[in-house]
């Protein structure tokens, strides 16, 4: 398997979590620890996704650190009359450069569905948007057995109708629903034979391109061992992106195996 292409991501998912002024804070104490205990480190992609109206902020606080900003969100049309949605020229123009669809807590309280997801990541990539593209499983399906056809479902229906050279950009998140928030992880060894069915179901000729990331109580104690396996290339990070001191150390995690990959390329 070559790996030398694929970007190690570490992103965080804020949610609905940060008032502008907590968003700005928590951007200045993260760049203040990239600055000092990361400094020399072969730094990942590192991906800050606040709500929508913290976006201007928090892109602005970036600037001159390696952070970058997506949003948690967006619409598939470009504009029009649909009442409290944002879309993909808006996020573009502001400087926001990656967008996670299809989260399963938009699939469980949002209505998010295979073809809404598949719309809004054609969207999000005809905008120059990077889609992080979250796929898996409810504990229910998991005990039914059904874990390979559910996931190896929501990322074929994600990627339909789209290029080769589209799927190459895209990102995806293998995030098993009964481990967010809920502190439990999906062993590393089960969470890396998921991405590699994910991986299985991409183009042969893009699959070894796209960046696979697990998300679902990753912690700081988690990141080393989840960084150490061959399929999975990152994480999305829920409530331990919330706090510095909690985020960093999963930086750090993220900037071992970046370095390994620079090694290997
Ligand atoms: P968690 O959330 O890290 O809090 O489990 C992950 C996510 O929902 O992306």
């Amino acid at each position: 398997m070559s790996t030398k292409s694929r970007k190690t991501i570490i992103a965080g998912n804020w949610k609905m979590h940060k008032t502008v002024s907590e968003a700005r804070a928590l951007v200045s104490a993260l760049a203040a620890g990239i600055g000092s205990e990361l400094a020399g480190e072969t730094l990942p992609d590192i991906v800050l996704c606040p709500t929508f109206i913290c976006l201007p902020e928090v892109v602005s606080a970036v600037k001159g650190s390696p952070m970058q900003v997506g949003a948690q969100n967006m619409d598939y049309r470009d504009s029009g009359a649909y009442t409290g949605e944002v879309a993909a020229p808006m996020l573009k123009d502001l400087g926001v450069t990656h967008v996670v669809i299809g989260h399963s807590e938009r699939r469980q309280y949002f209505g998010e569905t295979d073809a809404s997801v598949n719309l809004k990541a054609k969207a999000a990539l005809s905008h120059g948007l990077i889609p992080i593209v979250c796929v898996g499983e409810t504990l229910e399906e998991r005990e039914a057995g059904s874990t390979d056809d559910v996931v190896s479902r929501q990322v074929k229906a994600a990627i339909k109708d789209m290029s080769d050279a589209d799927v190459a950009k895209i990102v995806v998140a293998y995030e098993p629903v009964w481990a967010i928030g809920t502190g439990k992880n999906c062993e590393s060894p089960e969470a890396n034979r998921v991405c590699k069915l994910i991986r299985s179901c991409l183009p042969a000729s893009q699959a070894d391109m796209v960046p696979i990331l697990y998300g679902g109580s990753v912690k700081p104690s988690t990141i080393d061992e989840q960084m150490q396996q061959p399929d999975i290339d990152g994480a999305l990070v829920g409530g331990a992106s919330l706090k510095a001191e909690e985020f960093l150390p999963i930086i750090k995690g993220g900037a071992k195996r970046s370095k390994l990959m620079s090694t290997k390329a």
